[in-house]
């Protein structure tokens, strides 16, 4: 089984609750971490992953993507998941679990990136396996919260599970 973990990062955070879902993932079936900027993915997929920071309470734009580099990230802000998603084949049913980055202090308020990737990539055909999860940073550079890159590679290992066993149950 072949799965993508595709992620959106500014200041680096995003990037690394990625690669702890693909850590997570791992032992259970074959994943690759493809950032957005790499473009569309090479192949079909038994499991597809999104992730990217809240911007906004929402996904970024170009103009808050900007805005992150204005503050100090070292990234293209060129291509981030909204525009990525815009250009996703159709999914088929192809199970798919989304994630974002948000701030702690304000985890109160509505609206998630995670929450708005979900919405389009299931008008694109693709089934929610578990509910859009957040993982939380100090402030808007980072650091991630203690813990949260030992709770995405958890999240991940509970992904696989949850699917490799629904498909043994398929037969
Ligand atoms: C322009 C801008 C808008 C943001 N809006 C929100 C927001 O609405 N809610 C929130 O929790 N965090 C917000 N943040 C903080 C980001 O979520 C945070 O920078 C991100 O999780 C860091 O991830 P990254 O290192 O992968 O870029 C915003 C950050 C920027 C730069």
């Amino acid at each position: 089984m072949r799965g993508f973990v595709v992620y959106e990062s500014l200041f680096g955070n995003t990037a690394q609750i990625a690669q702890a879902v693909v850590d997570g993932l791992k032992d259970h079936l074959d994943v690759e971490q493809h950032s957005v900027a790499e473009g569309p993915l090479s192949g079909g997929a038994d499991l597809l992953v999104i992730g990217g920071p809240t911007h906004a309470f929402s996904l970024s734009r170009a103009t808050t993507r900007q805005d992150a580099v204005n503050q100090g990230a070292n990234a293209d802000p060129t291509i981030g998941l909204r525009e990525w998603l815009e250009e996703l084949p159709g999914g088929n049913d192809t199970p798919f679990a989304a994630f974002d980055t948000r701030v702690d202090m304000v985890r109160r308020l509505p609206g998630s990136a995670a929450k708005a990737a979900a919405k389009v990539a299931r008008k694109r055909g693709y089934q929610l396996v578990t509910r859009p999860e957040s993982f939380y940073v100090q402030d808007v550079p980072g650091p991630l919260l203690d813990g949260e890159v030992q709770r995405a590679e958890v999240w991940g290992a509970q992904l696989a599970q949850a699917l490799v066993g629904e498909l043994r149950d398929w037969g």
